[in-house]
């Protein structure tokens, strides 16, 4: 298998298009900051989101046609940095501060979290009556995280104590497969997109893809690559294995409806297991164990795991309310000859 390597979407508007412009260019040249960016809604704005993502993708991917050099350009960075401002305010805005009695137990606090949030009804609609079509358009939301699944999140491994460090990569030797390719969980999602007849190569789907459903990558990454932001980086991937047990029962349990075999549901069975498992480690020895050695970001660890449950929320919704409507929930619909 060759190295990552996605070609640059079109451009969906200023941002975008003049990111997208100076990245055909000189490494570093040609890339003037936007300044204040005025966008409405930051979380679904599909041209300040796909900048974003593509902005982010410089550390995970290559770009054809784009010179490596850009990763660490001043002028990429500085851009970056203006795009990632609207971004974080509108989740500011969106998250509810923890209330001080939370910090005392960071895991309780977590699982009060989870419990009280039941989130959009969209596993149990795909268990129930979900479409074949359905289900290939949720695969192909999914993808734009699941075919790099662990890589944002093992941005925190240097910047962890012993203990939260020792959690994390007890984790993240699972989701990498335990020593083994076949099993790491973005082959294990490839091989579900190819049984569904679907593109499992890296970034072949960016174009079809709408802002809200780049948020939900873009803000690992943005966790991911500010240290500042360990807190949210380890909460968020708490949030994230704490509710990903029952619904991945239920997208399995969808494909059996559809009539799919083990390589397309094997991805979500695994995780059924593994998940059970790596809530209780995520939530008590790794983010219990960064908030006992560092109470600063006890708040943030809880803000992370909010935040992640606000933009899983909203991009269900889109996913529910295209449905409702008879309508694809993409871009542009896929045509699938399985
Ligand atoms: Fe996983
Ligand atoms: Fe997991």
């Amino acid at each position: 298998m060759a190295g990552r390597l996605i070609e640059l979407p079109s451009p969906r508007g200023p941002l975008s298009e003049r990111l997208f412009e100076a990245l055909e260019g000189p490494p570093g040249q040609g890339l003037e900051a936007p300044g204040a960016i005025d966008s409405f809604d930051p979380i679904a704005d599909d041209d300040l989101q796909l900048a974003l993502y593509v902005a982010y993708e410089l550390h995970y991917s290559g770009i054809r046609g784009v010179d490596d050099r850009w990763e660490w350009a001043p002028s990429l960075l500085g851009f970056r940095a203006e795009l990632e401002c609207p971004f974080e305010a509108a989740l500011e805005e969106l998250v509810e501060p923890a209330p001080e009695e939370e910090l005392a137990s960071v895991g309780a606090a977590l699982q009060g979290i989870v419990a009280e949030d039941p989130g959009p009804p969209l596993s149990r609609y795909m268990e129930t009556q979900g479409t074949l079509e359905q289900m290939h358009e949720h695969v192909i939301h999914r993808s734009a995280y699941q075919l790099k699944e662990a890589d944002p999140h093992s941005w925190a491994i240097p910047r962890l104590s012993p203990r939260p460090k020792a959690a994390l990569l007890e984790v993240q030797a699972d989701e990498y497969g335990g020593g083994s390719a076949e099993r790491m969980h973005s082959v294990l999602f490839a091989k579900t997109m190819e049984a569904l007849g679907l593109d499992s190569t890296y970034g072949a789907y960016l174009e079809r893809l709408p802002g809200v459903t780049f948020a939900t990558v873009n803000l690992i990454s943005l966790f991911g690559l500010h240290r500042r932001r360990r807190g949210a980086l380890v909460g968020h991937l708490a949030g994230f294995e704490m509710t990903s047990s029952i619904p991945n029962r239920r997208y399995g349990n969808a494909l059996r409806r559809l009539g799919c075999g083990r390589e397309a549901t094997h991805f979500y069975d695994e995780h059924v297991e593994a998940d059970a498992v790596h809530e209780n480690i995520a939530a008590w020895d790794l983010a219990g164990g960064l908030a006992a050695d560092e109470p600063e970001v006890a708040a943030d660890i809880l803000f992370g795991a909010r935040a992640l449950l606000q933009l899983e929320a909203r991009w269900a919704t889109r996913l529910m309310d295209s449905w409702e409507r008879g309508e694809s929930s993409l871009r542009e619909p896929v045509a699938v000859s399985a």
